[in-house]
């Protein structure tokens, strides 16, 4: 019999997206179709969202849902069942993104907006819609997770709740003053339940109260239960034992496939890498660099220390010394935007940039340079070294998270046996990182090793099919338990 799950999420590719979530969301419920699960995915109907889909029928509405009128749309596209959450004070139009202003400010109100979005959730859990049935719901990051606090004091209270957490960094955490205005219990105001720090915390109370915790890989899975990466929260990390599960991202196949790309000026496969070319030639008049021998590198990335990106703008000068150019495209932190203009003004014909946020640059990227620069601090899985493998575009990525368990770096072993993808090389050092340049250029100019790389991470299986099983064999139990209990 097919399982029911209810995705809740704040972003969705293609419809609205600011990172790596929004392509997880976008893409699971379709990996899991042939797992026999059908997903349902709530969130919140922004602007965007609402110019992009067609007609879309009104489900349920709410007279007042935290201070004003909502509707539940319902909508079938690209694939996707998608419920959406249609209220004009919440979600309305703004200036900015999903959550924060022009400037960078988060919205004033982010704590009724994605109560609303995870109450919301709560109610289709406990059987709002007519004819459709959660068996599970599956809420992701801090938007969601209050969804787990509002299951557990509702009106179904059974009901299996999946957390994902995609980074740990973002965590929802609001004054104690909100707590009266969030429609629960008094009981839950306490350590074991949305308390966090003598405030409420989102992600806190999802970690709490889910069935079962993912994260994005198992190498971060291990490293948020240490002070380290633990953002405050390792010890009830620790605490929730064998209920945390670290299943690494998948890549949609469809959307980024290289022989058949809309985005790319040349299609290429395995078989005829050299067309490659035609996507160099487009990029360097796009970024202005001039015609060259040596490697080109990339930096795809939202521009926040995450990411490493100071120690970018630290390891130009090297990359550039040694015969290299560099494309950036990013957006985030104005100071970053800022040094890396600096760099492509110094470099003029080599460094190119494009602080937007650009989905077809993106993809044209990918298939036209050689390598892509990723020294994130903390890397939960990541998405664009899975990308670059695809697209034969050899990742150079911090050993931690998600980069250390979907690249083999290309040591001596790994040259060898002919398994090396990439080059890993130790996080928040900047000498780490200009090594691994370095690294990258000999092995770059080393006769067959760069196209060996190149084929080798093309190969490779990134796909959704491992962790959609894995998913989905973890709703059964979650059901199965509930359904026995
Ligand atoms: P995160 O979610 O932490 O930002 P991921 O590597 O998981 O990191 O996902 C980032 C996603 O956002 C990828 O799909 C990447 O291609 C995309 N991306 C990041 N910055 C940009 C940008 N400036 N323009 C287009 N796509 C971008
Ligand atoms: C987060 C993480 C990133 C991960 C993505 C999707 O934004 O920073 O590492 O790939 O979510 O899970």
């Amino acid at each position: 019999m097919a399982l029911r799950v209810l995705s809740v999420t704040s972003e969705l590719h293609p419809l609205v997206k600011t990172g790596g979530l929004a392509d997880v969301a976008g893409a699971l419920p379709i990996a899991l179709v042939q797992h026999g699960v059908e997903t349902r995915s709530l969130l919140p109907a922004y602007p965007q969202v609402l110019r992009k889909i067609g007609r879309a029928k009104a489900v349920h509405s709410y007279k007042a849902l935290f201070g004003g009128p909502a509707k539940l749309l319902s909508v079938q596209t690209n694939g996707l069942d998608l419920l959406l959450l249609d209220s004009p004070s919440l979600f309305g139009s703004r200036e900015g993104g999903p959550y924060g202003d022009l400037s960078g400010h988060d919205y004033a109100d982010n704590w009724r907006r994605f109560a609303a979005l995870s109450a919301v959730a709560a109610d289709v859990a406990a059987g709002a819609l007519k004819g459709w049935q959660a068996d599970l719901v599956h809420a992701h990051d801090w938007q969601a997770a209050m969804t787990a606090a509002y299951v557990r004091h509702g009106r179904a209270p059974q009901t299996p709740v999946v957390l994902t957490v995609h980074n740990l960094a973002f965590q929802g955490r609001f004054d104690a003053g909100i707590f009266p205005a969030l429609g629960l219990p008094q009981s839950a105001y306490s350590v074991d339940g949305v308390e966090y720090y003598g405030g409420v915390g989102y992600l806190k109370a999802g970690l709490q109260y889910a069935d079962a915790i993912i994260t994005v890989s198992p190498t971060y899975a291990d490293e948020i239960r240490t002070p380290a990466f633990g953002m405050g929260l390792d010890g009830l990390l620790r605490g929730r034992g064998d209920a945390v599960h670290g299943i690494v991202n998948g890549i949609d196949t469809a959307e980024w496939n290289p022989a058949a790309d809309p985005h790319l000026a040349a299609a290429f496969s395995m078989r005829s890498l050299g067309a490659r070319s035609g996507n160099r030639r487009a990029l360097e008049k796009r970024f202005g660099l001039k015609r060259g021998k040596g490697p080109v590198f990339a930096v795809i990335s939202r521009l926040t220390w995450q990411k490493g990106i100071d120690l970018i703008v630290d390891a130009v000068e090297h990359l550039v010394a040694h015969g290299g150019r560099l494309v950036v495209l990013g957006s985030g932190d104005s100071a970053f935007e800022g040094a890396l203009l600096a760099a492509a003004a110094r470099h003029r014909g080599l460094i190119g940039v494009v602080t937007a946020y650009d989905e077809p640059l993106a993809h044209l990227i990918q298939g036209g340079v050689d390598a892509i620069l990723i020294p994130s601090r903390f890397e939960p899985c990541g998405l664009t070294q899975l990308y670059g493998q695809r697209y034969g575009t050899i990742p150079i990525a911090a050993r931690t998270g998600g980069l250390a368990d979907t690249i083999v770096d290309a040591n001596d072993a790994a040259l060898t046996a002919g398994c090396a993808t990439g080059l890993l090389h130790d996080p928040n050092s900047g000498e780490a990182l200009k090594a691994a340049i370095s690294r990258a250029i000999a092995l770059y100019w080393a006769p067959g090793v760069w196209s060996a790389l190149r084929k080798q991470g093309m190969r490779a299986d990134y796909g959704w099919g491992r962790s959609s099983a894995r998913y989905a064999a973890l709703y059964r139990s979650l059901v199965d338990r509930n359904r026995t209990a």
